[in-house]
């Protein structure tokens, strides 16, 4: 492949900005990803930007075989106008990268989720994971070296890329290079569970960058204590900067916002009314007293508690038989990660606990809990504006945009129930009811506390928390870090 470094601005992540799927007749059709890199990204208005990521699947793969000079045609994709390159990785490493390190390890990691008496286990396959993870991330260390314009900026983004700082810079040291992890840091203690060598590289890795940004203070913070705990390194906490082997990093905090206009715009379209109106007529939300409703829209995600929720929801019903026939709990609980047996688990579980309030509460008249697994953006979006309450109760998470999109969407105004452990806490702690993430019975009161809420209470919480929640939109997001990384 002929070598570019013509981009002036790149971007790394590992979901890359479309996935392809095959179709039966071999046909590639693309299919445009959600979440705020993507829109974020669309503030770039620069035909020399290039999006490094990786092939996920088959699909992807043979589509990125295709693509000339590695470079896929998105044109008509609402992407931005940058280049993607899709990166081909071998399979195996790509397995050893994405399942075995970033989301077996790190992600358990940073958000806590270890049972520890028996997990993690840093065995000799675990070594090997680790080998395919440096691959993995010194793959797309070369794919930006060989990309970038003398002097580009570079923003990496999230765990998974967590070794490309490091790597590119011992490559390019002309490049600016920044980094941003999107989901929480782990505190020193638990972070040393990490074999020490994993450790230090993780953490040089990140060191690499000349900014590292985070949603947050807490996860800043967190990432310079395990600097100073595990390296030795200066860490100047006024300032938020870390100085080790005489180079500085600077740490950032933006947290990313909701995109009020898109969703405004969005949740108003044909598709989403008719889902509305399934929802209400599912729920039974019309007549003189419509039913109260409890929303829920996660990944099926170990860390989204979306079990102890559930609990939450069970304690309330069998502790205040006022509200049995009057509140229907809408949770939404989508597909991820379906390789890794805990997931697999995991939502067995979200399934079987749900069946068993419906089996202890429902009646004909009435059907308690409302799940659905398959995902289906118009339809969350549906159940956000008819939210009254809103529960978000993750036991760890870098920011939770879902917190920052029901208020936004809600259309008489949502009381929010918000983990005090999720990034929005830090914006949105003021109008939400906060609750600890592990306590079901507290999880329940603060459920009961938010459906009895006096409706202009409601109101003007749900006023504040959605201008909180659009403060900093994506691509204001994305172009604050890059004015940052390039200023002088
Ligand atoms: C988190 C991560 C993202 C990731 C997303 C979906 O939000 O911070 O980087 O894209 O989860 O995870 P998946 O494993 O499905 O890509």
């Amino acid at each position: 492949m002929a070598e570019q470094t013509t981009a002036r601005v790149l971007v790394a992540s590992n979901r890359g900005p479309v996935t392809f799927r095959l179709a039966a007749d071999g046909t590639l059709t693309a299919h445009r990803g959600g979440g705020g890199l993507v829109s974020g990204l669309s503030a770039i208005d620069d035909p020399h930007a290039v999006w490094v990521c990786a092939a996920l699947g088959e699909a992807d793969r043979a589509a990125a075989r295709q693509a000339p000079r590695g470079r896929l045609d998105l044109a008509g994709f609402d992407v931005g106008r940058q280049a993607v390159r899709m990166l081909d990785i071998d399979p195996v490493v790509f397995d050893q990268a994405y399942n075995g390190v970033a989301n077996s390890t790190l992600w358990f990691l940073h958000h806590q989720l270890y049972n520890t008496p028996t997990a993690p286990v840093f065995d000799q396959t675990a070594a090997e994971q680790w080998t395919g993870f440096r691959a993995y991330n010194e793959a797309f260390a070369a794919a930006l070296a060989a990309e970038a314009a003398p002097g580009a900026a570079v923003l990496v983004q999230d765990y998974h890329l967590t070794l490309v700082p490091a790597l590119l810079r011992e490559r390019r040291p002309d490049l600016r290079i920044g980094y941003f992890l999107h989901t929480p840091w782990a505190s020193p203690d638990y972070f040393r569970l990490l074999p020490d060598e994993s450790a230090v590289a993780v953490l040089t890795g990140v060191l690499g960058a000349d900014r590292a940004g985070f949603h947050t203070r807490r996860w800043a913070e967190a990432f310079a204590d395990c600097c100073e705990r595990v390296l030795g390194a200066a860490v100047d906490r006024a300032a938020l900067a870390v100085t080790f082997q005489g180079r500085t990093t600077r740490l950032g905090v933006h947290a990313l916002g909701a995109d009020g206009e898109f969703l405004r715009d969005r949740a108003h379209r044909a598709d989403v009314d008719d889902r509305l109106a399934a929802l209400r007529a599912a729920v039974g939300h019309d007549g003189p007293d419509p039913r109260r409703t409890i929303v829920r829209v996660d990944r099926t995600e170990l860390s989204k508690n979306i079990v102890r929720g559930l609990q939450a929801y069970r304690h309330l019903l069998r502790t205040r038989p006022e509200w049995h026939g009057r509140v229907v709990h809408i949770a939404f609980a989508y597909p991820s990660r379906q390789d890794l047996a805990e997931y697999r688990d995991y939502t067995a579980t979200v399934r079987r606990v749900s069946d068993e309030i419906n089996a202890e509460f429902g009646t004909a008249a009435w059907q308690p809990l409302v799940l659905q697994v398959e995902d289906d953006f118009a339809r969350s979006l549906a159940a956000y504006r008819l939210a009254d309450v809103a529960l978000v109760n993750p036991i760890r998470d870098g920011m939770n945009l879902v917190a920052k999109e029901v208020p936004v969407v809600s259309e008489e105004g949502c009381a929010l129930v918000l983990s005090r452990e999720a990034g929005a806490w830090a914006e949105l702690a003021e109008d939400a009811l906060g609750i600890n993430p592990y306590d079901v019975v507290g999880t329940a009161d603060a459920l009961h506390r938010a459906l009895v809420m006096p409706a202009a209470e409601r109101t003007e919480r749900t006023k504040r928390l959605a201008a909180a929640a659009t403060a900093l939109p994506p691509q204001q997001w994305f172009l604050d870090q890059l004015a940052d990384l390039t200023a002088a």
